[in-house]
């Protein structure tokens, strides 16, 4: 089938889901829809997470994608069901992946989570942890101000280093060995994250396991691209193309090459 995946995120983030799918799945076609004049979901209502959602899943739809991946974590983590029952097409999440990894990873069954507001308010992490394996202590903590230092490319910067101290300190205290970067821009500060959590914590990056788990679903369901020829990678977003492009041109291995605004009301 060479029908696209369609993946999508509040912005810019999700193409560090985008980049684990190429790595992987390199023979697939991907649209990509970042809602780059919304973003950022994070501190927003379930109400219009949904709403937003909807549109996105209904434009990705009408490119007739085979399969979909929520790259958001705030969306996965709050509306992921609905947003399966508005489609035939099965939809991936990043929270049940990352949860699942973090449990493979810990040694000392505490594991620490960091999100958006809304993901950590949401509890789903938690809760996928804790069916896994009930004995498993978990602490969470939002950082809201990760988000807009990665999109400010404030990726190797004191300030940085500063915020994450300032957010990351408490968790210190609770002896994780694992650490679940839940949302989709905290990979890009993973160096400020690692140098201050020190060797012995794990950082956990969803994207991986979310990509394994997309390959998966594509070999069980007979939907892996058979065709030979190179693979089309087609980005949209709500605004300011020029952005996004110099966002992942830092992020993707591949160059973007077809790029379009819309208008996401429309759909
Ligand atoms: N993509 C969002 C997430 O992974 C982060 C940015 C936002 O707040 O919209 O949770």
């Amino acid at each position: 089938m060479d029908a696209p995946i369609g993946v999508f995120d509040s912005g810019v983030g999700g193409l560090t889901v985008v980049r684990e799918i190429i790595r992987q799945l390199p023979n697939e076609n991907i649209v990509y829809f970042g809602d780059t004049a919304r973003v950022p979901y994070g501190g927003k209502s379930k109400d219009t997470i949904l709403k937003y959602s909807s549109q996105i899943v209904r434009f990705l739809t009408s490119k007739n994608v085979k399969a979909i991946v929520v790259a958001c974590n705030t969306v996965s983590a709050l509306v992921l069901d609905e947003i399966q029952s508005e489609v035939d097409v099965p939809v991936i999440d990043v929270v049940r992946p990352g949860a699942k990894m973090a449990v493979e990873f810990t040694k000392n069954h505490h594991i620490g989570i960091i999100g958006t507001q809304a993901t950590i308010k949401s509890g789903k992490y938690n809760s996928y942890i804790r069916t896994i394996d009930p004995s498993i202590t978990v602490v969470s903590k939002a950082c809201p101000l990760f988000v807009p230092l990665v999109e400010e490319g404030l990726i190797e910067d004191r300030v940085t280093d500063d915020i994450v101290g300032r957010y990351l300190q408490e968790l210190k205290e609770y002896d994780i060995d694992a650490l679940i970067l839940g949302c989709t821009h905290y990979p890009l500060i993973r160096n400020a994250i690692g140098r201050y959590m020190g060797d012995g914590v794990k950082l956990v990056n969803p994207a991986y396991e979310t990509a394994k788990s997309l390959k998966a679903l594509l070999e069980e369901k007979g939907m892996r691209n058979q065709k030979e020829e190179a693979s089309r990678y087609e980005y949209y977003v709500s605004d300011g193309k020029d952005k996004f492009v110099n966002f992942a041109d830092r992020v993707l291995p591949l160059q973007v090459e077809h790029i379009e605004a819309i208008n996401i009301e429309n759909f």
